[in-house]
């Protein structure tokens, strides 16, 4: 019992000092310091900071690979991708459009998502002789810089992501212009199986707002 009441003794001395050793801490907060780009006399050239030896780059930021990061070859646009074409690369380009690319562009690229059937601006399909033409890069181009009235998407889509998009399109644009002879014999039986949920889950719940919507009005 003693001991427990020593303890708590202890214990309200410590909570008593923090209380006031709260008062120093302001001290702590307004350190001596610089603020980004603030002059100094210190150094000789008035900087605070030590400027970086030329051609620095950040850890990390080196690009010189211009086929990944421009689309190009050369200043021209490449017709191969920079990485290997895997299923993995086409699921995530699958996912990535259905978030980034489909509000306007919609899930088979016809220029009918959601975004434009509100009144926003249509883009073109991507199933014209042009767009089927266009070297992959041209995709990725166009998700770097934007085009005319579609903004860029270099900040929300990281440059791998781009890839597997522009890869996704290439095979959504063959997917609508397939005959039964391009599927492997092997896969031809399962193409009159049902579609699973997964398949269709989205557009269902896409089509199932509209119609919703549509009756409130
Ligand atoms: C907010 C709506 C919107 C979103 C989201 C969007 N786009 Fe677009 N996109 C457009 C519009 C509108 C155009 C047509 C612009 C014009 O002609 O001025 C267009 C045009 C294009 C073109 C065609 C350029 C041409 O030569 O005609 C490509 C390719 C394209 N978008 C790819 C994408 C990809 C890939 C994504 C996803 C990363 C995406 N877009 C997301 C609205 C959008």
């Amino acid at each position: 019992m003693p001991g427990k009441l020593h303890r708590l003794g202890v214990l309200s001395a410590v909570v008593a000092s923090s209380v006031l050793a709260g008062a120093c801490r302001q001290d702590m907060h307004d350190n001596p310091r610089y603020e980004p780009l603030e002059a100094s006399t210190f150094f000789t050239d008035g900087h605070a900071y030590r400027v970086p030896v030329a051609h620095t780059v950040a850890r990390g930021s080196i690009r010189t690979d211009e086929h990944l990061y421009t689309g190009k070859i050369g200043g021209q646009l490449a017709d191969a991708l920079p990485v290997a074409a895997t299923p993995e690369l086409l699921a995530r380009g699958h996912e990535r459009f259905n978030v980034f690319c489909s509000p306007c562009h919609g899930r088979t690229g016809r220029g009918d998502g959601m975004v434009v059937r509100r009144g926003f601006r249509r883009p073109p399909t991507f199933h014209s002789d042009r767009l089927r033409s266009a070297p992959v890069g041209y995709f990725f181009d166009v998700m770097t810089n934007g085009f005319g009235a579609m903004q860029d998407y270099s900040a929300q889509v990281p440059v791998p992501d781009r890839w597997a998009i522009a890869a996704y399109l290439r095979a959504l644009q063959i997917s609508q212009h397939a005959t039964v002879a391009d599927v492997p014999a092997e896969k031809r039986a399962s193409l009159d199986a049902p579609a699973t949920a997964e398949d269709g889950a989205g557009e269902h719940a896409e089509h199932g707002a509209a119609g919703h919507e549509k009756q409130g009005h």
